[in-house]
């Protein structure tokens, strides 16, 4: 489908809102990336903008501190012509004594076409869908440690964009997967496209309470034999503000365990990936050489996020169809 035509039929099988990844399906999630293939051929034009959602409104609440998420959602609405408004928790009522949930109340009484909420509990989203009735789309943008689907589709895009299909390939997410929303909407991603395997490496206490199991991965505490062999390596931040104690000695003594240098990226396939959904910590987890280096493709994960939310948006923000002339 051409990014400027709507999407309208298409959108009828895709669920309303876009809240997590877990249990959605692979042609859902195929038809997602198909769309942003298609406005990532838009961002390399000069004229990067398309009409498709003229006269539809996009609200990003974020009761969480953003940068990249929250820009980069902004800029996917200015592209696609809607009018985009940010609202963060500091400049909200929310300081006056009102509850998140009849802020978004509120803003629903505004008829927005979708609501972006980035938000510091898991099921935050949830609660707001199931708190609505119009016709506006929720898409999670960050729910605590939960989900953050919207990146994950981004970075399966880039790897698929350099490696072809995901199906088949080894892939280690490493550091702290325990507070990571992040990890878990990869997980689940790479799962789905059908990923060989999917390493969780890092120390016990950095790795989810219900790790290998349920989660279908296998866990390394040795950061050498976790990148073994593997295609694309997917580095974490340590979560500061979600870990209560001291969850590892020091950064410096975690640099040396599991921080990725030039002569871990050694160990990985000759083609490897290095990824980092961002904000990195430089020489915490990750080495400049390698965030700079040929492997990384960290910045264009950045532009791809561009073309994942533009996909999202244009396919779930406008299920509200309209009522015709009076
Ligand atoms: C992540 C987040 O906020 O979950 N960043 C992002 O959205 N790109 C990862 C992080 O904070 O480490």
């Amino acid at each position: 489908m051409s990014p400027s035509q709507p999407a309208t039929d298409d959108a009828a099988d895709l669920p309303r809102h876009l809240l997590g990844l877990e249990g959605v399906s692979a042609g859902t999630i195929n038809r997602v990336l198909e769309e942003a293939q298609g406005f990532r051929a838009l961002l390399e034009k000069a004229d990067k903008k398309t009409d498709a959602l003229k006269g539809r409104t996009i609200i990003n609440l974020f009761f969480e501190a953003s940068t990249r998420t929250r820009t980069s959602f902004e800029l996917a609405g200015k592209r696609l012509s809607a009018d985009v408004i940010n609202i963060s928790a500091s400049a909200s009522s929310l300081q006056k004594g009102e509850t998140w949930l009849d802020t978004v109340r509120t803003l629903e009484a505004m008829t927005p076409d979708a609501l972006v909420i980035r938000h510091p509990d898991s099921g935050a989203p949830h609660l707001a869908a199931r708190a609505l009735d119009s016709h506006c789309a929720v898409i999670n943008g960050g729910d605590g440690p939960h989900e953050h689907p919207t990146q994950a589709l981004l970075d399966v895009l880039t790897i698929q964009h350099h490696k072809g299909p995901i199906d088949g390939l080894k892939v280690a997410i490493v550091g702290d997967a325990a507070h990571s929303r992040v990890a878990r909407s990869q997980i689940h991603a790479l799962h789905t496209l059908g990923a060989a395997e999917i390493r969780l490496v890092g120390p016990k206490t950095l790795m989810p309470a219900e790790a290998a199991p349920a989660l279908g991965v296998q866990v390394f505490h040795n950061a050498d034999a976790g990148l073994k062999g593997v295609d694309v390596i997917i580095m974490l931040r340590m979560q500061m503000e979600r870990i209560r104690g001291a969850a590892v000695p020091s950064q410096r003594e975690y640099f040396r365990l599991y921080g990725l240098d030039p002569a871990r990226v050694e160990r990985a396939a000759d083609d490897v990936l290095v990824m980092h959904p961002g904000p990195m910590n430089r020489g915490v987890e990750i080495a400049s050489e390698v965030a700079d280096g040929p492997y990384s493709v960290i910045l264009p994960q950045v532009t791809n996020g561009l073309a994942i939310r533009m996909a999202v948006l244009n396919l779930l923000a406008r299920q509200r169809q309209s009522a015709g002339p009076a």
